[in-house]
């Protein structure tokens, strides 16, 4: 990511992101997650609250308009499907695609996306998220977070909604990918079979959602 320059778009999805992992994005989050300085963070989330595509939820708290929201959208799709060229025609590794993405996403024309989903098919992200329509239209997701699944003994992981390089790096050496099962006991969630049993943080347990 070092070097690229950041633009409107990254801006968007990161603060959807955000949002959908913690219910709001903050500046020092969202300059986290781009690599940004805050005072440029700050500077262009003035300049997207002027436009009317983010609007400020509470103190230091900043989420998506509607019109934002589809804005954002129209980049997932093809955020997303550049993510499922690369792991599907590339072969790069499941947990590095969300960052690799981010060099060849902004060029994905709808004659790439049509042609990509011709031959893989572009349902979800490889990490479970919804491709959206080309006009910003996204499916429902009827899964849950982890507060709501916790009280059950076992989940099914249906996507990872905060594809970070921690979370993922995580995820990929556990070997927990949409699909996979995890045990939950006392609150608390476990991966593995009767070798081996690896707890999952909740941070990490946060930034996926389930099925029973
Ligand atoms: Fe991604
Ligand atoms: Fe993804």
């Amino acid at each position: 990511m070092q070097g690229r320059s950041v633009t409107e778009e990254d801006y968007l999805k990161s603060i959807e992101e955000l949002t959908i992992y913690s219910g709001y994005a903050t500046l020092s989050e969202i300059s986290k997650l781009l690599g940004k300085k805050r005072q440029s963070v700050y500077d262009e989330i003035g300049i997207l609250v002027n436009r009317g595509l983010v609007v400020r939820t509470g103190r230091g708290k900043y989420a998506l308009s509607d019109s934002g929201r589809s804005e954002a959208n129209r980049f997932l799709r093809k955020h997303r499907v550049a993510e499922i060229l690369l792991w599907k025609a590339l072969k790069l590794p499941w947990e590095t695609l969300d960052e690799e993405s981010m060099g060849i996403e902004h060029g994905m024309t709808e004659t790439i996306i049509a042609r990509v989903c011709e031959m893989y098919g572009c349902v979800f992200c490889p990490h479970g998220n919804p491709v959206p329509e080309a006009d910003g239209a996204v499916r429902d997701m009827d899964d849950m977070g982890f507060d709501e699944v916790k009280f059950f003994s076992r989940a099914k992981i249906t996507r990872i909604i905060f594809e970070t390089r921690e979370v993922l790096s995580f995820l990929g050496e556990n070997r927990l990918i949409p699909g996979s099962q995890v045990n939950i006991m006392e609150g608390r969630m476990y991966h593995g079979g009767s070798d081996e049993v690896v707890e999952i943080p909740d941070k990490i347990a946060r930034a996926m959602r389930y099925h029973r």
